[in-house]
């Protein structure tokens, strides 16, 4: 992107901030939050107006539908049509990053669903945009805050580079928790639950609450699961510079690499040196490496690479399946 004719302000989290912050969500405009996964770009979800400025600001797809963070559980039933599964995995989970598609109730603007008759709903966790959630007073619909296609953003400084252009008040509310976006479940059908979009609420986490199995997610990019979950591309969280995926990565594979490339680690490697070897987790632990993946990601895109090498999780279950699912995306080519 070119040099931003405007700058977005970047605001604290001080009460001062917040009720403003809140007054320009009550009057229509949009203000990129902190939550516990990645930042999102929020409008008030019963207002269509508003909600289709994000679509406009993001250069997304109307076809692609948004998630509506609420505050408290009493708030869900006013937006979709709740059962008992859904409740269970709310009590259990929520605030946290799991987000829940319900059947939706006529309060919900299509915009926001794009024109399905379900809702994605959400309650974050992190406390100044549970803050701003109350000041607002609203349930507020917030995709991540990148342009359509990029990385998700996990800090105010990310926001920024993305869309600083094209939005006015960011919240800071310090680097993501999580790191990763929520996990989805589709629950439509109370007695098929099925994984949407993988995340640090895991599978087994999701079974044991419910006690029966959860559909796992299609292959990405699948048509079936692009009508399920239709902001799930195949190509997603793209980067510019290619990535190479590799199941282990050793001394040998750095050895036979040509000048430019960058190697990315799970672990800190034995003995490493040099200004093209990174980790993601001094030992390797997958919530360090959730947690940092996306800022990596960006950091060495803008590096001037030729190819990013990537070490991928052995398993594929639990917080590995989220970690490979937007490691496989971000590789993913055309
Ligand atoms: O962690 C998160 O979920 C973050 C933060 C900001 O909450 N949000 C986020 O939003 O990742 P976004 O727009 O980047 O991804 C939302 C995805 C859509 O692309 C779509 O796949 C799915 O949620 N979705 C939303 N509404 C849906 C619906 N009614 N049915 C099926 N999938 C839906
Ligand atoms: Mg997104």
């Amino acid at each position: 992107m070119s040099t931003p004719s405007r700058r977005a302000r970047i605001y604290s989290g001080t009460p001062r901030n917040l009720a403003r912050l809140a007054g320009v969500l009550r009057s229509g405009g949009l203000v990129a939050v902190p939550t516990e996964t990645v930042y999102g770009l929020a409008a008030n979800a019963l207002d269509a107006g508003a909600c289709r400025k994000i679509f406009r600001v993001k250069r997304r797809p109307s076809t692609d539908p948004l998630i509506v963070h609420i505050r408290s559980l009493a708030e869900l039933p006013r937006l979709a049509h709740v059962n008992a599964n859904a409740l269970k995995l709310a009590k259990a989970f929520w605030p946290g990053p799991l987000t829940l598609v319900l059947p939706k109730t006529g309060v919900v603007p299509s915009v926001v669903s794009a024109g399905r008759s379900s809702v994605a709903v959400r309650m974050p966790a992190h406390p100044l945009f549970r803050r701003l959630l109350r000041l607002a007073g609203l349930p507020l619909a917030a995709p991540s805050a990148n342009p359509f296609g990029y990385v998700s953003p996990t800090s105010a400084d990310h926001v920024r580079a993305g869309l600083g252009a094209r939005i006015s008040h960011i919240l800071d509310g310090g680097s993501c928790r999580v790191g990763l976006e929520s996990t989805i479940v589709d629950l439509r059908d109370p007695e098929h639950p099925r994984l949407l979009r993988p995340g640090a609420i895991t599978r087994a986490e999701l079974e044991r609450v419910l006690g029966r199995p959860v559909a796992r997610p299609g292959p990405a990019g699948r048509a079936n699961a692009a009508q399920l979950a239709p902001g799930l591309l195949k190509r997603h969280y793209s980067p510019n510079t290619p990535i190479v995926l590799h199941e282990r990565l050793g001394r040998a594979d750095v050895a036979a690499g040509k000048p430019g490339e960058a190697w990315v680690f799970l672990a800190k490697p034995p003995g490493a040196r040099g200004g093209e070897i990174f980790w993601l987790d001094a030992r390797g632990d997958l919530r360090g490496v959730a947690r940092r993946l996306f800022a990596l990601l960006r950091r060495l895109d803008h590096a001037g690479f030729t190819t990013l090498h990537f070490e991928c999780p052995a398993s594929d279950e639990g917080l590995a399946q989220a970690i490979n699912d937007r490691l496989r995306r971000a590789a993913a080519r055309g």
